[in-house]
């Protein structure tokens, strides 16, 4: 069909025609207007009535406040003064003598209910303001449904002074499709997404954003330039308010989770040169059992003894909980409530273990290190239960984590953690009793920091395998010089024969079976 060429509209000849339309115009707009001012109405109530509910303190004592202020505005004539004043031609005298036939009450109401439309009619437009703006931020990251419709905001909520969280119906959009744009939405949003995830409706989904900008690294260099040390002290991250550190002794022990790739080792690395260099007397033993650490790289300081085998790391265990139990005598004997290491000339020992699921792993009987792993955990129990008062420390890092892998005795009794990623929500409550670890980016070195009931995104410090060797043989340096000694000897040294006896006790228990073992603890409690 041939479309026919529209011929082109000459002006009406009359111009009463044209009043007409311009008339007609005027009255369409007009209703246009209501309908819009009386949907953004419905709209802004909505979010008023939410906001009231949410803040209804403050609410309660803003309504009152605006009675009153109200009442008394009234009362004056404020309003008809104001109303002549602004247009006298209009609103002439008597004109407004009209309004004199209502009440006080009447004007009142009528006042009321026009303040009231006014903010609803704000609030909607704004929220419809902030509805477009996504529409328009949806469109140009390409997040539509099949049908070219965005996804549509239906509530936002200010978590805290950093982070709001956007409440939308999906439209038909996947959660994967969210995921996928997450940059796209950053980069329009000039914000970090710290989570999408769904919502409690179906077909809903949050994106939580976070004004904080957190560096994506931050390097040992850089925090310690930024802050120095304080005694028997190791950096935790950059928080968004500048850098944390953490006193081992209001610990004692800590725990480091997260998946692998996270940034437990690198944490761990840095945390134990903090400690190297903050504290005056320590001993570090660090077990090893995957290799994870490098802990080649500390090998220079004299003050570390590094142990890789599941034999050597029961062995220096055991002789960390006769260190204890020594330690406990002492107090005992000398009416003390802890060691404090300068006063009682006893050096701080701080056992740190990486990938410590290996070493308390629940294994089956018949497995060789069965025996091994059995007392490893007993031992771990035991130190982690009572060693606060000896100045003897469990720094332990894993990326298993349910009770099989670090008992519920050991975990109970480390109040500080540090959780990177986790990759299931189950990993994260187990760490930190909520599901953020799982919901962390996946920038390496990025962890919730958790001591007592405090709780803070952290960026944790980068150190490189250099800088550890540099930062021992410093270390190294100032033992030479005596500038730095130990007051004990260092548990390896102490005394070989020992450790030869502790291994043939070892030997012992390993022919034995398990029934045996019992029998033995059974006789060694009614001894
Ligand atoms: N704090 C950090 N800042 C920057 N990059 C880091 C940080 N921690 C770790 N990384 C990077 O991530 C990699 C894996 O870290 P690692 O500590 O070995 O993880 P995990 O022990 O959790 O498997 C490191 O090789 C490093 O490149
Ligand atoms: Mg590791």
């Amino acid at each position: 069909m041939q479309k026919q060429k529209p011929t082109p509209q000459s002006p009406s000849p009359s111009s009463g025609g044209t009043l007409m339309k311009t008339f007609d115009e005027g009255v369409m707009m007009f209703i246009d207007l209501a309908q819009e001012s009386i949907v953004m109405f419905g709209i802004g109530l909505s979010q008023l009535v939410r906001l009231l509910v949410r803040f209804h303190v403050f609410s309660l004592t803003a309504l009152y406040a605006i009675y009153v202020f109200t009442r008394i505005v009234i009362k004056d004539s404020w309003h008809l003064e104001l109303l002549y004043k602004s247009a006298p031609t209009v609103f002439t005298p008597e004109k407004l003598d009209w309004f004199l036939q209502f009440s006080l009450n009447q004007h009142h109401f009528a006042f009321l209910l026009m303040i009231l439309f006014i903010v609803c009619v704000s609030l909607g437009f704004k929220l419809r303001y902030v509805r477009t703006k996504f529409i328009k931020i949806f469109i140009t990251a390409g997040l539509t449904n099949g049908k070219g419709d965005t996804p549509k905001l239906v509530g936002r909520n200010k978590l805290d002074k950093f982070r709001v969280q956007y409440d939308f119906d999906a439209n038909g959009v996947g959660l994967s499709e969210f995921k996928d744009k997450q940059e796209r939405i950053e980069a329009q949003f000039g914000m970090e997404v710290e989570s999408i995830k769904m919502g409690k409706n179906p077909g809903r989904a949050l994106i939580t954003f976070n004004k904080r900008k957190f560096p994506e690294t931050v390097s040992y260099q850089d925090v310690s330039e930024e802050k120095v040390l304080a005694p028997d002290s190791f950096y935790v991250g950059h928080s968004v308010e500048g850098v944390v550190t953490q006193k081992i002794s209001d610990l004692p022990h800590m725990l480091v989770a997260g998946t692998t790739g996270s940034g437990k080792s690198v944490f761990f690395k840095q945390c134990l040169v903090g400690l190297l260099e903050s504290t005056k007397h320590l001993q570090l033993y660090i077990i090893d059992l995957k290799g994870g650490l490098e802990a080649i790289d500390f090998k220079d300081a004299p003050n570390v003894k590094i142990v890789k085998t599941m034999q050597e790391a029961v062995m220096l265990l055991r002789q960390v909980e006769k260190e204890m139990k020594d330690r406990f005598k002492f107090l005992e004997n000398n009416a003390l409530k802890t060691i404090v290491p300068g006063r009682d000339k006893k050096d701080r020992i701080v056992v740190a273990v990486d990938e410590a699921s290996v070493l308390y792993m629940e294994r089956s009987r018949y497995d060789d290190d069965f025996k091994i792993a059995l007392e490893a955990r007993k031992l771990a129990d035991s130190i982690s239960k009572l060693s606060r008062a000896a100045s003897i420390h469990l720094l332990l890092a894993t990326q298993k984590l349910d009770r099989t892998v670090i008992p519920v005795s050991v975990s109970e009794n480390i109040s500080g953690r540090m959780a990177f990623r986790a990759n299931s929500l189950q990993g994260s409550l187990v760490v930190l009793g909520s599901k953020d670890a799982a919901e962390l980016p996946k920038t390496p070195g990025r962890g919730i920091w958790n001591v007592g009931n405090q709780k803070m995104i952290v960026q944790a410090p980068f150190i490189s395998d250099e800088e550890i060797k540099r930062r021992c043989k410093r270390i190294a340096n100032e033992f030479e010089a005596n500038e730095r000694f130990l007051f004990n000897d260092m548990i390896d040294e102490l005394d070989h024969s020992e450790s030869e006896e502790s291994k043939e006790v070892l030997k012992g228990l390993m022919n034995k079976g398990f029934s045996d073992e019992t029998k033995k603890q059974d006789r060694d409690k009614t001894e």
